[in-house]
């Protein structure tokens, strides 16, 4: 046994191991909001990371990365694909997404699944100290609390789920459903985004097992477990002072020149996924040019699709349609040197990405079903100057924090065109009352607070050395 006393354990590290082609291997930063939320929470902790370094075959050895220890644990090939391409995102993350696509289900993806998840169980239960916290993360690893409780049941578990939790009869179609719920409930503590997915779970415990939920708990064995809401967010500071930077808005401006000084501005930032509603996003501009209420080159699209998942079929599909999409607005639209979408495929780092937001006149976050999305926070505390617009579908978790946002229904059309329209020529006074009153909310509700609510949720003492909430 080890001497962890604060372990997150997540599909993912942080970072990315990438081999070139002569074997000679370096890292970089994983996708999606998971790494953005848990990395500066980790650093102040100073504790022990537990994921997979993001290639198929042996793990590298532990090591040290900002005061954190990193621990890759590893997958074969065949794993990738059926615990992670398959079980998880090609099974879970369509169904736990309102199933926006069809979920498929293999028998032979559960078997891979469940080994996968008692991996990180065993390596979590050696390294953790007695009676340390262990933080258990999303929907690929929905077992781990149940195992890791059978095996060291002295340990303080915690389970998170980023994405959203479906209702009753959307979680009843999932093969395993039982072990799965129970699972989830070897934690003390189930986190979800908003307060609904709390509710869905609880109310499955009583119509799977004949659970009697008491308020927000339900008593398993001799256990109290807690379902709970806790939205995620960011570290508000941070991408405030990235924003601030005279890099930044030198940057901001030369994008805005770059793109021919369009009048607006429209961007969207997302992994290439569908639940973010990016085709959506692209035939409401579409037809927005088409009707003649926007025009090229007063008005033009930046899509930055961050490549995700690519082996999975769905998102091979995906990217498909959105490029033969890009492609057909260009071609209609377009002028010459004067695209009326730009359109790119590859992620960027922090300084990039806060230009672009501060360059962008209407940031249009419009998933179809999302568990939070942070993009739509970065936007927002990335306006250091209070101007610019935010289009956000009502889909999202963000939407119950953002209030003061342009909010959408992406699933109707004629809302979400409506939406961009109004936004783009809402007055100054009124985007900038809007956008003033949203950052005072991210800067109360940063990532430390929504940290240290679960941590004390959790019944983790103030002083102890898992939890430094002055951070
Ligand atoms: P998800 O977790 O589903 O990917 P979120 O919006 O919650 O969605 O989080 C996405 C995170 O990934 C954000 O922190 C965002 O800044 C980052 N990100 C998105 N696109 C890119 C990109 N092209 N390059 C770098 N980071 C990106
Ligand atoms: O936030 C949802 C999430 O699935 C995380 O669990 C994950 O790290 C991130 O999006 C990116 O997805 P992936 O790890 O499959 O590239």
């Amino acid at each position: 046994m080890s001497n962890a006393s604060f372990i997150v354990v997540a599909n993912r590290l942080p970072v990315d191991a990438v081999v070139d082609d002569e074997g000679n291997r370096t890292w970089r930063r994983s996708p999606g909001g998971l790494v953005t939320a848990l990395e500066p929470v980790l650093q102040a902790n100073r504790g022990t990371w537990i994921g997979w370094a993001g290639i198929a075959g042996e793990a590298p050895d532990a090591f040290e990365a900002d005061g954190v220890t990193l621990m890759p644990v590893p997958l074969s090939e065949n794993e990738v694909l059926r615990y992670y391409e398959g079980f998880s995102n090609a099974s879970l993350w369509p169904l736990y997404h309102d199933a926006v696509e069809p979920r498929v289900f293999r028998r032979s993806w559960w078997k891979s699944y469940y080994e996968v998840n008692e991996r990180f169980a065993d390596v979590c239960a050696r390294e953790a100290a007695p009676g340390a916290v262990v933080w258990v993360q999303d929907y690929q690893l929905q077992l781990v609390p149940g195992m890791l409780r059978e095996k060291r049941p002295d340990l303080r578990i915690g389970f998170f789920l980023h994405i959203p939790f479906p209702p009753v009869e959307l979680f009843m179609q999932l093969p395993h459903r039982m072990e799965i719920l129970k699972g989830l409930l070897g934690a003390d503590l189930v986190g979800f985004q908003r307060p609904l997915a709390a509710q869905n779970f609880l109310a499955l415990t009583r119509h799977l097992l004949g659970y009697r939920p008491r308020g927000h708990y339900v008593t398993v064995d001799d256990r109290l477990v807690r379902a709970d809401a806790f939205p995620i967010s960011i570290d508000t500071a941070h991408n405030e002072e990235i924003a601030g930077s005279e890099r930044v808005r030198q940057r901001a401006k030369e994008i805005r020149a770059e793109l021919g000084e369009p009048e607006t501005i429209f961007l969207g930032v997302d992994r290439l996924d569908y639940t973010k509603g990016i085709e959506q996003r692209l035939k409401a501009f579409r037809e927005l040019l088409e009707d003649g209420r926007l025009q090229v080159p007063n008005a033009v699209m930046v899509q930055v699709a961050t490549p995700s998942r690519e082996r999975v079929d769905q998102y091979m599909k995906l990217r498909e349609r959105v490029e033969r999409q890009v492609g057909r607005i260009n071609g209609e639209y377009g002028q010459v040197g004067l695209p009326a979408v730009h359109y790119l495929h590859q992620s960027f780092d922090r300084y990039e990405l806060a230009a672009l937001y501060q360059a962008a006149d209407v940031m249009a976050v419009t998933p179809l079903r999302d568990g939070m999305n942070l993009v739509a926070k970065e936007y927002v505390a990335s306006r250091v100057d209070n101007r610019g617009a935010l289009v956000l579908s009502e889909f999202a978790g963000a939407a119950g924090d953002l209030r003061q946002a342009f909010l959408v229904n992406p699933h109707d059309l004629t809302d979400l065109k409506d939406g961009f329209v109004t936004a783009a020529n809402a007055p100054l006074d009124d985007k900038m009352k809007r956008m003033r009153a949203m950052r005072r909310y991210l800067r109360k509700h940063d990532v430390s607070r929504w940290a240290r609510s679960f941590l004390t949720a959790l019944g983790v003492p103030e002083r102890s050395a898992a939890y430094n909430p002055g951070s």
